[in-house]
């Protein structure tokens, strides 16, 4: 399944200007880097080390085809009315209110304080007497305790879904992660070498049965096919690489040429609700995931998983603190966190256009959450708005090698620098 940002990466942005130097015309002609886990051969004996709780190891769970399909699940375990709202973040990726919409239900943004979570004070004054759901996510892996979300959604009967699509691994506060909510949902393609993957799970008592529709055959082979196509773009897995690169070019070649002939559908940003639901891209939120999917989540190291993101982040972190005008939006990682992104602040919202398109051109694996779904209303008193243009998240996963850290910081400095 490809991501909304994705599908921007691929087709491949031409808005902005870049900057330009000798230092930055090489680091320019440099490979783009992995924008997510790679696959290669699962090491021997090092499963079953020490490491932190996920949200795998909740006793219910139920695999899905995406993070997205695993909130639009989330929401059939709960008992709504067409028309009930949903509390979802300001900050949020279209997919967050996408399941929301195809459920009938209304998406209602709440604020977030600057530290990301709900300003639960600030939501008494909007009207709650038809809010069933609260999604609350831990922004980019920095998990947090959810106590007092959780009491507050307890003593008003709503029901808590604790999106931990940025946080598979942790502790969030007292508590590991997933166990706040009355239900937890992961995206798998974050944090394993998948092309699909969502998780749906709950720390007590069991799932309601849902029906899901059985892939085809052709989707297993399909779904392994795009695992072992990324990876040979990414020199893996070892030994066979080259032997896949070849097997892949032709296809790639068609798929792009097909891409370039749409290109002007997708290229601009979804503009009503309409377009952006059809990018959001739900076809598959009631099928069961293909079958390599679960089978390779089962079989990677998750203690060295956690290790390499924590290094990646905390290179980051480093790296990137005390510049001119941004700088990691938070002093200090949780100890345990696996993050998803280090999240970069930059002062002037025109400079952080200006990096943003600058990074991308420069095959660096960052995102931004800039599309917020249209026609909802913004909540007041809200850091989420602010986020959503002048924070980039800076990927740390663990496919990323320490030159590769080294290079996106390299590179940011010297774009920050011109931009
Ligand atoms: C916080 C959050 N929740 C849910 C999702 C949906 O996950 P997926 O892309 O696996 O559908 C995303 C995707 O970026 C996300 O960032």
């Amino acid at each position: 399944m490809i991501s909304l940002q994705d599908r921007v990466v691929e087709i491949g942005s031409t808005a902005g200007t870049s900057p330009s130097g000798s230092t930055l015309a090489k680091m320019s002609r440099a490979k783009a880097l992995p924008r997510a886990p790679v696959f290669d051969w699962p090491a021997q004996g090092t499963q079953g080390q020490p490491r932190l709780p996920c949200v795998g190891d909740l006793p219910a769970k139920l695999f899905l085809t995406s993070g997205r399909a695993a909130l639009a699940a989330a929401l059939d375990q709960i008992d709504t009315k067409p028309g009930d709202a949903v509390l979802v973040p300001s900050y949020h990726c279209p997919t967050m209110v996408a399941p929301v919409l195809l459920h009938g239900l209304q998406p209602v943004l709440y604020a977030i304080g600057p530290d990301g979570l709900p300003r639960l004070h600030d939501l008494e004054v909007v009207g709650l007497s038809r809010v069933r759901v609260m999604f609350a996510a831990h922004f980019f892996g920095l998990t947090r305790s959810l106590r007092a979300v959780r009491a507050w959604c307890d003593a008003r009967g709503i029901a808590l879904v604790e999106d931990c699509a940025h946080s598979f691994f942790g502790m969030a506060g007292e508590q590991p992660v997933g166990t706040w909510g009355h239900l937890a949902t992961a995206s798998l393609t974050k944090f394993f070498p998948v092309r699909e993957g969502g998780l749906l799970a709950r720390a007590e008592g069991r799932l309601k049965p849902v029906a899901l529709r059985k892939p085809g055959w052709k989707r297993h082979v399909q779904s392994l096919a795009d695992v072992l196509e990324f990876a040979s773009q990414h020199q893996r897995p070892g030994g066979v690489a080259p032997l896949l690169q070849l097997l892949f070019a032709a296809k790639r070649r068609r798929r792009v040429s097909a891409l370039r002939a749409t290109s002007s559908d997708h290229s601009a940003s979804p503009s009503d609700a309409a377009q952006m639901l059809q990018a959001c891209d739900m076809g598959r939120v009631g099928e069961l995931p293909a079958g390599p999917v679960e089978w390779i989540v089962r079989h990677q190291d998750l203690a060295s998983i956690v290790r390499r993101r924590q290094a990646n982040f905390d290179g980051l972190q480093e790296g990137l603190a005390g510049l001119d005008g941004a700088g990691p939006l938070f002093r200090e990682r949780p100890m345990a966190s696996a993050p998803y992104v280090m999240p970069l602040w930059v002062d002037d919202s025109g400079r952080a256009d200006r990096l943003y398109v600058a990074l991308r051109q420069h095959g660096l694996p960052v995102l931004r959450w800039d599309r917020l779904w249209p026609g909802l209303k913004k909540p007041a008193n809200d850091s989420g708005c602010s986020w959503s243009h002048q924070v980039l998240q800076l990927l740390c996963h663990q496919d990323l090698q320490r030159k590769d850290v080294a290079r996106i910081v390299d590179t940011t400095r010297e774009c920050l620098r011109l931009a």
